[in-house]
């Protein structure tokens, strides 16, 4: 039995590994997805019929309340609420993993483990602490409960090195005389107080890459409770989880031109909460244009770019926006989407409801690929988007977005901005592309606009 458990297990990681590389690419994400669940469930059910369970009642039971929660939260979650939703799952990864290795060492009565062993028992109850609040503290902070704002007080810095330094300190005392207990429990208890004095500092608006970091600490932690209970393929799906979220932090860093410790440290004071443009509300002169004008515009245009963010997402207009490329390529103009790597608030989040909206992946286009192209481009349709295509990050050295690469709109022909009213975007300043000369803002929320906009150009 335990070979073919073995066996089994080598497969479902093997999944893993397939799966995760076919998701990096949408024409194989699909199939990706599927190989991983295959995988889990595989392992799920393989694990049943260990040896050691002793009772399926209480499995049983936690599956069925843990689903009815789970789907009830999916179900209900909007599609903005999602990061925050992701934030609270790894952290119940990380308790989850605190828990087990909690539960293996407290299984015998006089612990005496191998070194290995209470060494990943204790970095598996560190981490997974740490991620379990920290986690808490970004939901909250997503969802407004918790503060956004970047909190600081003095010697922060130094505090939550000590309470580093008392942790591994107390992992080591622990490591060497197993019977002390109360360390373990020491270690659990400054663990859970690290993890929300480091994610208290940093602001709402670096929170989608806070709540990557921790989805990293989560597989770390799972990784280290394989170590824990000698099971490899969680040692395997673990590091998997570990090291895709680090890259994902990287990822989003480099799209915003920041570094990690720059986020960690709370670089960011703006909570990307929206808001007038800073300035003393005076409002400069921009044009703005109707849906009837709009519609003739685009009709007399050869090729067009639509420029999708995080108010695409609010509005959830991408169905509308497929319709208004499906109409303007039945007239002969093409029609092409420039997606920035953080448009929106995750990785992905544009190219994931355009996929939705049936968009072809075949038009949508990296940042890369097409910045080239926007000075032969008759419109560019920005919609929902403010920081990603704000020219500020090319030259102004004083612009929290200094140096975050941009696509180049203000280079084409004619830019439409379509979104409710002159309000920042998450970095919170203004946008002065919104008062270039071949600029025209069209206002309205991005659903209702675009829905209005298809049917003028359908009347034409
Ligand atoms: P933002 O700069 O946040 O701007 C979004 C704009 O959408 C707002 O200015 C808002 O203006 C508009 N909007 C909101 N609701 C709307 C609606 N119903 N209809 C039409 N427009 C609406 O978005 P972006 O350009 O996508 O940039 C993303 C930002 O998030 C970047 O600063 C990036 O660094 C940051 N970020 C992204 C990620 C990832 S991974 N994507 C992670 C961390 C941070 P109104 O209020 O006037 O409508």
């Amino acid at each position: 039995m335990q070979i073919v458990s073995y066996i089994i297990y080598l497969i479902a990681s093997i999944l893993f590994i397939f799966g995760i590389k076919k998701l990096g690419s949408p024409k194989t994400a699909r199939q990706g997805n599927m190989l991983s669940s295959i995988g889990m469930l595989l392992a799920v059910v393989i694990t049943l019929f260990d040896h050691m369970i002793i009772t399926y009642e209480w499995i049983i039971a936690g599956l069925i309340i843990g689903s009815l929660i789970g789907s009830l939260m999916a179900l209900k979650v909007q599609m903005t609420g999602m990061p925050q939703m992701v934030g609270l799952l790894n952290g119940f990864g990380g308790g989850a993993s605190a828990v087990v290795a909690l539960g293996e060492f407290f299984k015998v009565d006089t612990p005496n483990f191998e070194i290995n062993i209470i060494i990943t028992i204790v970095l598996s109850v560190l981490i997974g602490a740490v991620t379990f609040t920290g986690s808490f503290i970004a939901f909250g902070k997503l969802q407004g409960i918790v503060t956004g704002k970047v909190v600081k007080y003095p010697l922060q810095n130094t505090i939550n090195v000590l309470l580093f330094v008392v942790v591994l300190a107390a992992g080591v005392f622990l490591i060497v005389d197993q019977t002390q207990i109360e360390l373990l429990l020491g270690i659990v208890a400054v663990s859970l107080l690290l993890g929300v004095l480091l994610v208290l500092p940093i602001g709402g608006a670096d929170m989608p890459v806070a709540v990557s970091l921790l989805n990293s600490y989560s597989g770390i932690a799972a990784s280290m409770t394989g170590f824990v209970i000698s099971n490899n393929m969680l040692i395997i799906a673990g590091a998997l989880v570990g090291a895709s979220g680090i890259i994902l932090t990287l990822i989003m860093c480099r799209g915003m031109n920041r570094s990690l410790m720059n986020v960690v440290l709370g670089g960011w004071e703006s909570a990307g909460a929206g808001g007038a443009a800073a300035g003393g509300g005076e409002q400069k002169p921009h044009k703005s244009i109707d849906s009837e004008e709009l519609a003739m515009l685009f009709d007399s245009a050869s090729s067009v770019v639509i420029v999708p963010g995080y108010g695409m997402a609010v509005a959830q207009a991408q169905h509308a926006i497929r319709d208004l490329a499906n109409i303007l390529e039945s007239k002969g103009i093409k029609v092409r989407f420039a997606i920035h790597p953080v448009a929106g608030r995750m990785p992905g989040h544009m190219n994931v409801l355009l996929a939705e909206a049936q968009v072809s992946y075949d038009k949508l286009y990296a940042l890369e690929d097409i910045n080239d192209d926007f000075p032969n481009t008759d419109v560019v349709f920005v919609v929902g988007a403010n920081d990603v295509v704000n020219p500020a990050a090319r030259h102004d050295q004083a612009s929290p977005i200094y140096g975050m690469p941009i696509l180049n709109v203000d280079y084409s022909k004619t830019v439409i901005v379509n979104k409710r009213s002159m309000n920042v975007g998450y970095a919170g300043i203004d946008n002065e592309l919104f008062y270039l000369d071949n600029t025209l803002m069209y206002f309205g929320d991005a659903k209702d606009a675009i829905s209005k906009l298809v049917n003028e150009i359908k009347e034409l």
